[in-house]
């Protein structure tokens, strides 16, 4: 029997105006990290700069007088690695365990200041003892950074999962994990889902009891293989149902008032819609619907010869994320040459496994009676 204790903690920053310079997190986001404890101490992962005081409170507390073996880094984004250098001043005498990319991170972030701490650099499927407990390292590159490495702890089953399984809001396992997740996953590792599924893979052969990752709550039984299912589904770019997100973005109202008679009549048929503003809505919430659904109503405004900016920067966002196996239906504004159209399958061409159904809508400013036959009956084929 391993004495090994784990002890977790989760730095919860609810003041972050945007994670990453452009998530928005109303509900904050966390960042967690773990000290493994037997006759040594190993610490997993620091936090992010905003929360080092109150991290390194927390810590030293835990240590109770005791000075840590080694810190494991398993993601060198500033998110987790922005107190290592306090921590390596606390304690110069403490092993660093990484990887050869992670070291040329640790240099890199540290240029002007740098860490000297002892370092132990690993390759993929080694193990770390300490005490009668060890780490193996599963290496996860591009999920979503190209030195990130899982850790799993044999005899307590633990999978420290780095920023996969991850999730904004609290890490309190009550909280619903799905809208979160999704509109974590999808925007920061989205583009990666070939390297999200090998991941994938091999965590498969292995025994996991819990899940433990650096932002969001803890996961095990029911709820891991629910979120396991999710990132199934999500690595493959397949959809998680059969609904449609329709997404608009128009000047005065005309194209708007297209989104919501189709929105209404998909929810008449029984679908399940969401109905986004793109430009009064951070695009994260959209790329998560359109990773959500099955269907895709796109309906755009002519601007300039052009179409609207909001509508280029979510095509933008979900080609970037590699959005792929959709059914995308068009509607277009133009009040003397619409163009929008045009201009979305452009893209819409560009990407893999989308469907663009042949018929557009076209509005010449309002709706007209034809426009919302055409309407019904492009509701009634994203339906069938
Ligand atoms: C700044 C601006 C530029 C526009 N450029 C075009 C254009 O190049 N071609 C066009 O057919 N309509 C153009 N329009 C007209 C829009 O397409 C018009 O707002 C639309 O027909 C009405 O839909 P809405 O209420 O959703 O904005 C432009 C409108 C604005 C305000
Ligand atoms: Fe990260
Ligand atoms: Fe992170």
């Amino acid at each position: 029997m391993s004495s090994l204790k784990i002890h977790r903690f989760s730095m919860y920053d609810r003041d972050i105006d945007l994670f990453e310079g452009q998530y928005p997190v109303e509900n904050g986001v966390t960042y967690n990290t773990t000290i493994l404890e037997n006759e040594q101490m190993v610490i997993v992962d620091t936090v992010d700069a905003r929360m080092c005081d109150a991290w390194l409170a927390e810590i030293l507390r835990c240590l109770d007088g005791r000075r840590p073996y080694a810190l494991v880094i398993s993601h060198m984004e500033p998110d987790h690695s922005g107190s290592l250098k306090a921590l390596c001043s606390l304690y110069p005498d403490m092993k660093l365990v990484g990887n050869a990319k992670t070291f040329a991170m640790v240099d890199a972030f540290t240029a002007e200041e740098p860490v000297t701490n002892s370092r132990m650099t690993v390759k993929d499927g080694d193990s770390f003892s300490f005490g009668d407990s060890s780490l193996k390292f599963i290496f996860a590159p591009m999920v979503h950074w190209p030195e990130v490495m899982l850790c799993y702890q044999p005899e307590t089953k633990t999978l420290f999962a780095a920023d996969a399984f991850g999730r904004f809001g609290s890490s309190n396992p009550e909280d619903s994990w799905a809208d979160e997740g999704r509109r974590y996953y999808t925007n920061i590792v989205g583009k990666y889902g070939a390297q999200v599924k090998s991941v994938l893979a091999k965590a498969k052969s292995i025994e996991i009891e819990t899940i433990c990752p650096l932002h969001g709550p803890d996961l095990c039984g029911e709820q891991l293989t629910k979120v396991m299912e999710l990132y199934e589904k999500w690595s493959t770019y397949t959809p998680e149902d059969n609904g449609t997100l329709v997404a608009y973005a128009g000047f005065h109202g005309h194209t708007r008032a297209a989104a919501e008679l189709m929105a209404k009549t998909l929810i008449a048929l029984g679908n399940e819609v969401t109905l986004i503003d793109l430009a009064r809505t951070n695009k994260s919430f959209a790329v998560a619907a359109a990773f959500r659904h099955k269907n895709m109503v796109l309906a755009a405004t002519t601007y300039d010869g052009a179409y609207m900016p909001a509508m280029e920067q979510f095509l933008t966002a979900v080609k970037a994320k590699n959005l792929q196996n959709r059914t995308v239906a068009l509607i277009e504004n133009g009040s003397w040459a619409p163009m929008a159209g045009k201009h979305m399958r452009a893209v819409l061409e560009t990407m893999k496994g989308i469907q663009i159904l042949p018929e557009v809508v076209t509005l010449r400013s309002a709706m007209n009676a034809a426009n919302r036959e055409e309407i019904a009956h492009m509701a009634e084929a994203l339906v069938r």
